[in-house]
């Protein structure tokens, strides 16, 4: 098996339906393909993980780099693996900007990888509970 982590800039303000397709279509997918992961959004960048057999994920990620709902994609990590880090999640997500009670969810000192499986590897977890918190720049 393979994981691949991407680091991409989202299109200018995609709203929550933009996303909730993205989302629609990946779970589907996904599941179909027994491809598991992580989607994280700080309103302004994506991270995701995507993790099952090495031709999956390299097809699926190929439709990934040809969408323009987002720019910039780069492959930050590709490795080989025994073991899945999201086992449970066709593909999960989590925005970490979400105002709406006008506060950041994460604050910086939060638990942040309470949101993350627990038995997941140390340096996935610490990629991104990083990328989470960092304050997205204005643009
Ligand atoms: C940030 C982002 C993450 C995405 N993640 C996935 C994914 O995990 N799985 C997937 O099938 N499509 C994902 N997509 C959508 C694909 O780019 C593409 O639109 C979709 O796979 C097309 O599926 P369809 O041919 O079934 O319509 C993502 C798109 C974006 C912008």
């Amino acid at each position: 098996m393979y994981r691949l982590v991407y680091v991409s800039t989202a299109k200018t303000d995609l709203s929550a339906e933009d996303i909730g397709r993205i989302l629609d279509v990946s779970q589907s997918n996904n599941h179909e393909r027994y491809i598991t992961g992580f989607l994280a959004h700080n309103g302004r960048h994506f991270m995701q993980a995507l993790e099952g057999a090495y031709e999956e994920v390299r097809e699926i990620y190929d439709r990934i780099l040809a969408d323009d709902r987002h720019e910039g994609v780069v492959q930050i990590l590709g490795e080989k693996i025994e073991q899945r880090a999201f086992p449970e999640w066709a593909m999960n997500y989590f925005r970490v900007d979400d105002r709406s009670h006008g506060a950041m969810v994460i604050q910086r000192d939060d638990p942040v990888d309470s949101l993350l499986p627990k038995d997941m590897p140390r340096e996935l977890l610490h990629l991104f509970a990083r990328f989470m918190r960092i304050e997205p720049l204005t643009v």
